[in-house]
């Protein structure tokens, strides 16, 4: 072999590597402290111009809460996750397809009897979730508000997560709350911050640097703004008439400020993030913190 061809072969092998690295997915955790800020709203129509921008989006709506991602489309799953972790659906089966080709998985109990799993069917689960990785660049997670352990143990389970806040203070001082919870156990954590329903664009640039000032002053982390939405008519008509927003009205102010923050996201790309975890990564992590949390019981 000549050494151009030992240069070739490594090169080949290179890119390989780096290809079966870019095929895991990349886990992201959109959440609040408060419910009701707009979390389900932004990651559907978030992940539609993922969609629309060539990066494969799937959402799982992992809120038990109101108004889950099915609702806002109008549309009645008849599995969820719960069908798959028990074994009498395939992954590929609860899927479900929505307008412009966005898909969900609805989570249903589906998580929590992760629980309840014999190491073996584990393995077989494992199995079926890795292939979510084959059908997604970027698996957004909805995650339901609060700081109960359920939504901190979904968080921590991922690399990156985008946290909802509105000016309102209840809803800034419970976001506060989650980002004290998330980071005093993982400070390497990827946060990012939006604040929706904003009056102007000065009060929302006021919000996002006062909270992210006040993050960095006493839990001694950096926030990144991703950015904001305004209140917007057009998000409440999108909301009645179970359409996402930026379908219905892409060219309102909410579309627009979704499409900027969607390139911001891509943009972002494992620069602060490291190695794509893939959605076994997450998986795996989720169960090592529910084991830490049954070891400490
Ligand atoms: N930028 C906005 N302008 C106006 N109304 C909004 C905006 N964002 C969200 N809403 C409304 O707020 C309500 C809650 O939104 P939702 O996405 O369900 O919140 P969450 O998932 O955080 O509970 C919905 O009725 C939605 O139409
Ligand atoms: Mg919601």
């Amino acid at each position: 072999m000549d050494q151009a061809e030992k240069l070739r072969q490594i090169v080949n092998e290179l890119r390989e590597r780096q290809r079966a690295s870019l095929q895991k997915g990349r886990i992201i955790t959109v959440t609040s402290g408060k419910g009701g800020v707009g979390k389900t709203n932004f990651t559907l129509n978030c992940a539609i111009a993922l969609n629309s921008m060539g990066h494969r989006t799937l959402i799982i709506d992992a809120d038990f809460g109101l108004s889950n991602i099915d609702v806002m489309l109008g549309m009645i799953p008849r599995y969820n996750l719960f069908h798959v972790i028990t074994n009498k659906k395939s992954i590929e089966e609860v899927i479900v397809e929505g307008p412009c080709g966005i898909r969900f998985i609805a989570g249903g109990s589906g998580i929590w009897e992760l629980l309840n799993l014999s190491t073996q069917d584990m393995e077989v689960l494992m199995k079926q979730l890795e292939r979510l990785d084959d059908l997604a660049d970027i698996i957004m997670i909805d995650t339901g508000a609060g700081v109960s352990d359920k939504v901190i143990r979904m968080i921590l389970a991922a690399n990156e997560a985008i946290v909802i806040t509105t000016p309102e203070p209840t809803s800034v001082t419970d976001a506060y709350a989650l980002v004290k919870s998330v980071v005093t156990i993982k400070k390497d954590m990827s946060l990012r911050v939006v604040v929706n329903r904003a009056e102007s664009a000065q009060e929302a640039t006021d919000v996002m640097d006062k909270f992210i000032r006040v993050v960095e002053r006493f839990l001694d982390v950096k926030l990144e703004p991703l950015g904001y939405i305004l209140y917007d008519d057009a998000v409440v008509k999108a909301t009645k008439r179970q359409r996402p927003f930026v379908l219905e009205y892409p060219r309102s102010h909410a579309s627009r400020q979704v499409y900027t923050m969607a390139h911001a996201i891509v943009a972002g790309e494992r620069a602060d993030v490291g190695e794509a975890q893939g959605f076994r990564g997450y998986v795996n992590q989720f169960l090592k913190l529910l084991d830490f949390k049954r070891k400490a019981l």
